[in-house]
């Protein structure tokens, strides 16, 4: 027996690549904060299979889909005789890990491509957001991505096991064999070409990809975060830039100088109303606004309140608020504390923060009143 290529380069880069973005969506895929990154491993995704898709059609001999189309029943049967201990080695897939090789695939381009239309959705960002899918359907499919990350997560374990059992059986080290590209071959037994001209065109296509997705997080990120650079909004797909929402000198001049002047999406239209029939007894303040104010100012709030779903925040808070309480902070809304509980008490005391109220000390666009997923930054 002797070293072998087996694995050519860009199918091993694929394997550790894929493997990568998986792992990284999984772990972005809690907090919103992590948005950005989440969406950059999705894309990462959806392109390292569809070139894995051309792969399996025109690589070396072990890449082809040909060398491994087995069906279920091949795959049970050598998995059955791989527990018995008598299953027979194969260079490049058996019939068991042939079919983890396709559900993985598959899983991942679902799982990718759903993704797309949860962010064009929920997000009303990327590739899929060309105004048909609205909040609630990027939240249903929402449901459906967790599910295909999930079974995707099954399947990885189940590979993990295959091949740590496969390893043991004909005692080969098989992660290095996916490394180096060699397994051990009777002489006489054709290498494959190692295409490395090729993986390296790949390596150099995620770089670029990498470099223009995070290019403008570097690049003044604050102005672009304010969604009022027409400029930025050119590209959504980078930045993740909110609309522009509509603004009022009036509101600002009123109800911006002790606080934040909270845009109107951020509550329902009954708030506004009642904030402002209490105008005087305002938190302990005294805002001292006369009836025209208060009416030109009600002008401006009624209609922009969260009711109209101008944003995901909007939508979502709005939702959250049961028909009969009209609640006069942002912050005892339930989505706003569902939202911010796991924020520690420590950080509400940091001195950059101290209130609730202050939004705009961990969102960078909350003057804007977007609230966008990419603009958060917890101080510290
Ligand atoms: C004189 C200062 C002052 C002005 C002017 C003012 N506010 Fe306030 N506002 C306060 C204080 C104080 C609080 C309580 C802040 C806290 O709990 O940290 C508050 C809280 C709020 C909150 C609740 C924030 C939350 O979610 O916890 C809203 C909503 C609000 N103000 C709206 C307005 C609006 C609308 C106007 C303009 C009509 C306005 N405020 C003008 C002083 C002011
Ligand atoms: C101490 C920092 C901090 C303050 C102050 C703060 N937030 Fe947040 N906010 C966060 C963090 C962190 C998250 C992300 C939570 C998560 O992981 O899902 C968040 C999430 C949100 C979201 C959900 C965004 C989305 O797309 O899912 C909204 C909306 C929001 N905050 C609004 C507000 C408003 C309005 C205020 C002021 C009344 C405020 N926040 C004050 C830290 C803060």
């Amino acid at each position: 027996m002797q070293p072998t290529l087996i694995w050519d380069l860009p199918l091993r880069l694929f394997h550790w690549l894929l493997a990568a973005s998986f792992l990284g969506a999984w772990l972005t895929s809690e907090s919103d904060q992590w948005l950005s990154l989440h969406s950059f491993f999705g894309y990462l995704m959806l392109g390292l299979i569809g070139f894995r898709l051309a792969w399996g059609l025109a690589g070396s001999r072990y890449a082809r889909f040909s060398s491994f189309l087995y069906g279920p029943r091949a795959g049970l049967e050598y998995l059955r005789q791989a527990i018995a201990g008598s299953a027979e080695r194969h260079l490049g897939h058996n019939p068991a890990g042939s079919q983890a090789a396709f559900l993985l695939l598959g899983l991942g381009l679902l799982a990718a491509f759903s993704g797309l239309f949860v962010q064009g959705g929920e997000e009303q960002h990327g590739a899929a957001a060309v105004g048909v899918l609205g909040f609630a359907a990027g939240k249903a499919i929402n449901e459906v991505h967790g599910l295909l990350a999930n079974l995707m997560l099954l399947v990885v374990f189940g590979h993990l096991a295959g091949v740590a059992l496969e390893s043991w059986l004909h005692k080969e080290n098989l992660v290095r064999s996916m490394v180096t590209g060699l397994k051990a071959a009777a002489p006489g037994t054709p290498a494959v070409r190692p295409h490395t001209l090729i993986g390296l065109l790949l390596l150099v296509a995620v770089a670029a990809f990498g470099a223009w997705w995070f290019f403008y997080a570097w690049h003044e990120p604050v102005e672009r975060l304010g969604g009022h650079d027409d400029a930025a909004n050119e590209a959504p797909h980078v930045a993740f830039v909110g609309k522009t929402l509509p603004e009022s000198a009036k509101w600002q001049e009123e109800c911006g100088s002790c606080h934040l002047a909270f845009h109107p999406s951020l509550l329902p239209a009954r708030s506004w109303q009642a904030l402002l029939a209490g105008q005087n007894r305002h938190f302990g303040d005294d805002l001292g606004l006369d009836a025209a104010t208060v009416s030109d100012l009600l002008a401006f709030a009624v209609p922009n309140a969260a009711e109209q779903g101008a944003t995901e925040a909007a939508w979502k808070l709005n939702r959250s608020v049961p028909a009969g309480s009209t609640p006069l902070r942002i912050s005892e809304t339930p989505y706003w504390t569902k939202k911010h509980r796991e924020i520690a008490d420590a950080d509400w005391q940091n001195p950059k923060v101290k209130s609730k109220a202050n939004c705009a000390a961990c969102h960078r666009d909350a003057e804007a009143g977007t609230f966008e997923d990419a603009a958060m930054q917890v101080q510290n």
